[in-house]
């Protein structure tokens, strides 16, 4: 159906509300600018904080926009006058109570109340009552802090916590200007998507423990990521300084996450700059010996091992694990590299974690989905060719295998003749190899991902790694270099790989770096996810 909003005419679907509508077209707060507090894309409507109103033709009192159906050839201002003053009410009355102290505040820069007072506020207040003192630092459970005073009642955390989890934990108690939010008594805030309130709650009423004062967000770069905690890939920000990533927030993609992710992927960006990273390449010595070496040094090491098997043993012989970690860049370059060399010895294996009905799938990694389309079976059979002698020399991409295997995994790849291992973080795997190459993280790296419903998606780097680490990709390239396999030649090009991929796999096709969209795109033949 048609509508009018300041006079121009949008199409729009029947049974959305106004809000609802310009959402659709991308114009809320991008161009209409209908300023909302309690209504939230994903949750029900509340209707309580009367921001939103707006004047239709032909209604003689303003209606809130968010709770108010389109109808056709509706007609709706926006910006006039009497929509101005409204706005400027609401806000005279919040403002009563809520304390404008942005500078102690660690929503400042981001937080409505903040953005809107400076649109819509009185410059002098006109009350001289005491102002409401409340509770500072409430803790709600192990994830969230609660400032009290700072609370407008727009109860989208109240919503949140019933509607997406289901788990109820906020109400709002007593009422009029008594009412306080509370947790019930005995449960404390205590889901896996807890955090999300602090990104919905409109004021710095409600903030993280994590992030809670850690730096200023205005000196924060937002980089579009994906999380890669599991296979789900939730879009996210990352929250980026001084070559360090402070958080993740979700980034809305309705085909994936909608505007939610869960705690512990939300707090995964800790494993980027953990203790634990693989600091550089290395070599092993028999005796135990662990020596720092360059890119160059590391590679020629990995290829004059692979190759004493090669020469002893052929290059059947010659296996790779391959990594649901690792980018479908990365993988595609492993899958060359097996088929230069003439040998169809490889598997993957994928760590799982506790799923759940809405974002969280069983694989604790962002890529099987992305090893199994290209051709990556279970890694279980191929441990059973090393256990019988058949594989001597493997090529190991993450630690995975640790995860499924365990130790029986360990027992197996002690008796290679060759080991090496391209890996992030520290494992008990590590002490095996010959040669330890340092890999990034998808945080540093540019590629992409497929996520468990075959969605496409691309990562770009955010950080560089402080110390020498390379793409998987880049590691297997030149050690296939070094053993003179052909169609390896030249320097490791990402984006020239991801159009080769493209091109060699009808699943990938159009499904290049520079060819997706911000959202992703399903794989062709996979369900959209
Ligand atoms: S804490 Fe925040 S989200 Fe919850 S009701 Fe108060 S203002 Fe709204
Ligand atoms: S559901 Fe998975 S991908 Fe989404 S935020 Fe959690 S760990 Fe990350
Ligand atoms: S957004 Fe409409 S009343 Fe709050």
């Amino acid at each position: 159906m048609k509508i009018t909003v300041d006079g121009v005419a949008y199409e729009v679907a029947e049974g959305r509300t106004i809000l609802q509508a310009l959402d659709d077209l991308g114009l809320l707060m991008n161009g209409v600018d209908v300023p909302h507090y309690c209504w939230h894309p994903k949750l029900s409507i509340d209707g309580s904080c009367r921001l939103c109103q707006v004047e239709i033709e032909g209604v003689p009192k303003l209606q809130i926009a968010c709770n108010t159906v389109v109808a056709e050839g509706m007609a709706i201002h926006t910006r006039n006058e009497r929509v101005r003053k409204a706005r400027e009410g609401v806000m005279e009355l919040l403002l009563v109570n809520h304390p404008l102290d942005c500078p102690i505040c660690d929503k400042a820069g981001e937080c409505k109340l903040q953005d809107y007072a400076f649109d819509y506020g009185v410059p002098h207040a006109r009350t001289r009552e005491p102002r409401r003192a409340a509770k500072k630092r409430v803790d709600l459970g192990p994830t969230i802090v609660f400032d009290q005073e700072r609370c407008i009642f727009c109860r989208r955390c109240v919503r949140f916590c019933r509607e997406v989890p289901g788990t109820g934990e906020l109400g709002i108690f007593v009422r009029g200007d008594r009412s306080v939010l509370e947790t019930f008594p005995g449960t404390p805030l205590d889901n896996d998507y807890s955090m999300n309130v602090a990104d919905i709650c409109p004021v710095g009423a409600l903030t993280t423990k994590d992030f809670r004062f850690k730096i200023r967000v205005w000196f924060l770069e937002d980089v579009p990521g994906v999380c890669t905690g599991c296979a789900n890939g939730c879009n996210v920000h990352l929250g980026v300084a001084n070559n360090r990533v402070y958080r993740y927030l979700p980034r809305r993609n309705d085909a994936v996450n909608g505007t939610w992710i869960c705690d512990e992927g939300r707090l995964s960006y800790h494993r980027i700059g953990a203790a634990d990273r693989i600091d550089g390449h290395a070599l092993h010595g028999a005796d135990g010996r662990r020596e720092q070496a360059s890119l160059d040094a590391a590679v020629a090491a990995a290829a004059a091992a692979l190759r004493a098997v090669i020469e002893r043993q052929g290059p059947g012989a010659i296996g790779a694990l391959a990594s649901p970690h690792a980018t479908n860049e990365d993988l595609f370059v492993l899958r060359r590299f097996l088929e230069a060399l003439g040998s169809t010895q490889a598997g993957f294996a994928v760590p799982t974690w506790r799923a759940d009905a809405l974002l969280r799938k069983p694989e604790a990694a962002a890529n099987a989905a992305g090893c199994r389309a290209l051709g990556f079976g279970d890694a279980a059979p191929l441990l059973e060719r090393v256990r019988g002698g058949a594989v001597a020399g493997l090529l190991v991409l993450g630690h995975d295998v640790l995860a499924t295997a365990g130790t029986a995994a360990l027992d197996a790849l002690r008796g290679l003749d060759a080991l090496v291992l391209a890996d992030s973080h520290r494992s008990a795997l590590e002490g095996l190899a010959q040669v330890v190459f340092a890999t990034r993280v998808p945080a540093e790296k540019l590629g992409t991902i497929t996520n468990h419903a075959g969605r496409v998606q691309r990562v770009v780097p955010a950080v560089e790694p402080p110390f020498e680490a390379h793409a998987e990709g880049e590691i297997v390239w030149r050690i296939a270099q070094a053993l003179d396999l052909p169609g390896f030649a030249g320097a490791y090009d990402v984006r020239a790989i991801s159009k080769e991929l493209a091109q060699a796999e009808d699943a990938f096709a159009g499904r290049d770096l520079d060819a997706l969209p911000p959202e992703g795109a399903p794989l062709h033949g996979a369900g959209v996810g």
